[in-house]
């Protein structure tokens, strides 16, 4: 038997709410407007059991929270009415964390939203709040809501990452490019000059098996991923990896692709970018944020820049818009053919 009890409406928040407290509420149940026709309103609160001093009753028509259910649907009556607008719609999925961004109006109420995403994916085990990402190795700034473990292995496409999420940046908004890669690069050299942790070589070199991937990345944790997800995919005989700095360790004259997956001040590697494919010719991948209105003059022209420098020809082949970065300014990235 299925249980609930009948409280007046206005007294309903303080009695849910102590409810819950006391363990009692059951929270896969909705509560209902009970259909005693009084003129007071009245609701039916679900309950695991008998509850002192309350009426209890057996619920006739139940109706149950679905996997579907929104979050904000979720915490519903759990907070106040006026702050349900800043609960946030989307977060993500990484391995077994969940990463949400939850604006500082409802600062208050982050340990209810991280307890309830458990609830809506049992299978993960912390809640990390995200605030964004900062510097030159795109670096998360992260705070732990609950749970422990931060270091997970994100799996997508069949690939693996592992990464510490407190850590290391991962972009949702960039798996079209990521699968773009993966079907780019058979049997060639090919040079990553901002590796990250492998979301472009591991990709391509899974799926696409080029010659070789020289994987070059500066910062020394995000390069100890790297390092570990060539293993884990088994990819040791195509990416060589390189900790350090691109602008000094691209190698010059060897690659029939380059990708310059990295954005902020992409333009001022490109020298190295050109330099390396081989003077028979190869394939730039160009990313760089982009305002709306330069869409795409200015990507291109800064490759056509540094290619006259270099004495180099380019033909443009494709241009994308990855995300929106921030407002008015995309994440592009330009495919050039340098000859
Ligand atoms: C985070 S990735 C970009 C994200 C990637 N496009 C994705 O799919 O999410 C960019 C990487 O470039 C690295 N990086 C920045 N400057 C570098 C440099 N001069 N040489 C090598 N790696 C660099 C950063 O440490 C970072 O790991």
């Amino acid at each position: 038997m299925k249980r609930a009890i009948i409280v007046p409406a206005e007294e309903a928040e303080p009695v849910r709410s102590d409810l819950l407290q006391r363990g009692l509420l059951d929270k896969t149940r909705k509560i209902k407007v009970s259909n005693r026709h009084t003129v007071e309103k009245f609701l039916e609160i679900p309950v695991t059991g008998d509850v002192e001093g309350h009426t209890v009753i057996e619920q006739k028509e139940l109706e149950y929270y679905g996997k579907w259910e929104s979050l904000k649907e979720r915490l519903e009556g759990a907070i106040p009415a006026e702050e349900l607008a800043y609960v946030p719609s989307g977060w993500q999925l990484i391995g077994d964390v969940i990463i949400v961004s939850i604006p500082d109006e409802i600062d208050s109420r982050k340990a209810i939203i991280a307890k309830t995403l458990l609830e809506m994916y049992p299978g993960c085990k912390s809640v990390i709040r995200d605030f964004g990402i900062e510097g030159q190795f795109r670096e998360p700034k992260r705070q732990i809501i609950t749970g422990s473990q931060t270091e997970t292995i994100h799996r997508e496409n069949q690939c693996l990452f592992k990464m510490d999420v407190m850590r290391i940046m991962y972009s949702k908004g960039n798996l079209p490019e990521r699968k773009r890669m993966s079907m780019l690069g058979k049997d060639e050299v090919v040079v990553d000059m901002f590796a990250g942790i492998g979301y472009f070589s591991i990709p391509m070199a899974v799926y696409a098996k080029p010659e070789k991937i020289v994987s070059i990345e500066i910062n020394p944790v995000s390069y100890g991923y790297l390092r570990e997800n060539i293993q884990l995919n088994h990819v040791e005989d195509i990416i060589v990896p390189i900790n350090g700095d691109c602008a000094k360790l691209t190698p010059e004259g060897v690659a029939d692709r380059v990708i310059m997956g990295y954005v902020g001040s992409t333009h001022h590697y490109l020298e190295q970018g050109l330099m390396t494919i081989k003077k028979s010719g190869g394939v730039l991948h160009y990313h760089e944020t982009t305002p709306e209105e330069l869409l795409f003059e200015r990507p291109i022209s800064r490759i056509r820049d540094a290619a006259l420098e270099l004495g180099r020809e380019v033909g443009i082949q494709e241009c994308h818009r990855i995300k929106k970065y921030s407002p008015g300014v995309w994440h592009v990235v330009v495919d050039a053919e340098i000859t």
